[in-house]
């Protein structure tokens, strides 16, 4: 099995490499922070030959191309690409390429991402894409006009709906690609004590600090991740939001073809730099 996984320096995405790497052929990390992803290696040291880390800042869209580019000099075919990474940040900031960081990380990162990853997927015999999305979805709240929240940012609000952004992705994925033997999920992965949300501030910072005592740990939290990438294809439900390892409900909206279409064809648009050449 050949997987790329993103946010595998911390947290839930740290430990679905340490739980995954065992069953790869060959793993692909790719991290804005280089040192941390070599010291995560360095710690697991029966996998170390067959982990590849690759620089890739999701807030900055070149370098998603530049890390996509890498990884296909580096590999002809993926099995599971894993869209793990994301957070939520307290004040509203543009990036580099004009867009609203939560939206960016989150959302038009992975976005960009998969797309061109798509060939890799592709030509293996059945691949998985997996979106780790929040039951946050379910206070999203989307202004068609302003899908990023530029005119009117809150910390939560933006979070919120790019993990229902999240699970529109996934759903779009499975219709679009099932034809070409792709499979996307969504997950749910708990309410994880991670480094989720340390830069919060006001009153999300202290509901984080009334939850921390309640809260699974990473490794809990990586199961849903680990069983949706090692489970057979067969066994899984096309476009489905899981949790616990089980199908979830999940919000109305995130079943709504005309905002997975709406998300689709706004993303598609901001990432058409990025895909000369394509
Ligand atoms: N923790 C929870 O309770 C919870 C609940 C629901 C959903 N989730 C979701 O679970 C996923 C993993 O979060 P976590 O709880 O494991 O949090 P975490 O410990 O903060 O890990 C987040 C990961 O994302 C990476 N990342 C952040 N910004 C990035 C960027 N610009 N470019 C590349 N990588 C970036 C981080 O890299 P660095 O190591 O360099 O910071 C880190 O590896 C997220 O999508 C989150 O929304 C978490």
């Amino acid at each position: 099995m050949k997987i790329a996984i993103t946010g595998a320096t911390s947290g839930i995405g740290k430990e679905k490499v340490k739980a995954l790497a065992p069953l790869c052929e060959q793993m692909f990390l790719l991290v804005r922070d280089e040192g941390k992803a070599k010291d995560l290696i360095q710690s697991l040291p029966s996998h170390q030959e067959k982990i590849s880390v690759i620089y890739c800042d999701l807030s900055d869209l070149s370098s998603v191309a530049n890390a996509a580019s890498t990884l296909s000099h580096k590999t002809d075919q993926l099995d599971v690409l894993i869209n793990n990474a994301g957070g939520i940040f307290p004040e509203k900031s543009i990036t580099t390429d004009g867009h609203e960081l939560t939206f960016c990380v989150n959302h038009l990162g992975h976005f960009l991402l998969t797309y061109l990853t798509l060939p890799l997927l592709i030509s293996g015999n059945g691949a998985k894409i997996i979106n780790v999305s929040s039951e946050a979805h379910k206070a999203a709240n989307i202004n068609q006009n302003d899908l990023e929240l530029k005119n009117d940012f809150s910390s939560f609000k933006a979070y919120a709906n790019v993990k229902l952004y999240n699970l529109l992705f996934t759903k779009s994925l499975a219709e679009k690609f099932s034809d070409k033997k792709i499979e996307a999920y969504a997950l749910h992965p708990g309410v994880v004590n991670t480094n989720f949300g340390t830069q919060s501030k006001g009153i999300f910072k202290f509901l984080l600090f009334l939850a921390k005592p309640f809260m699974i740990g990473p490794k809990k939290g990586a199961q849903t991740g680990i069983y949706l990438a090692s489970a057979q294809m067969h066994s899984l439900s096309n476009g489905g939001y899981y949790k616990k390892r089980k199908l979830a409900k999940a919000k109305k909206d995130a079943s709504s073809k005309k905002l997975r279409d709406l998300l689709w064809q706004y993303s598609i648009a901001q990432i058409q730099p990025f895909l000369e050449n394509k």
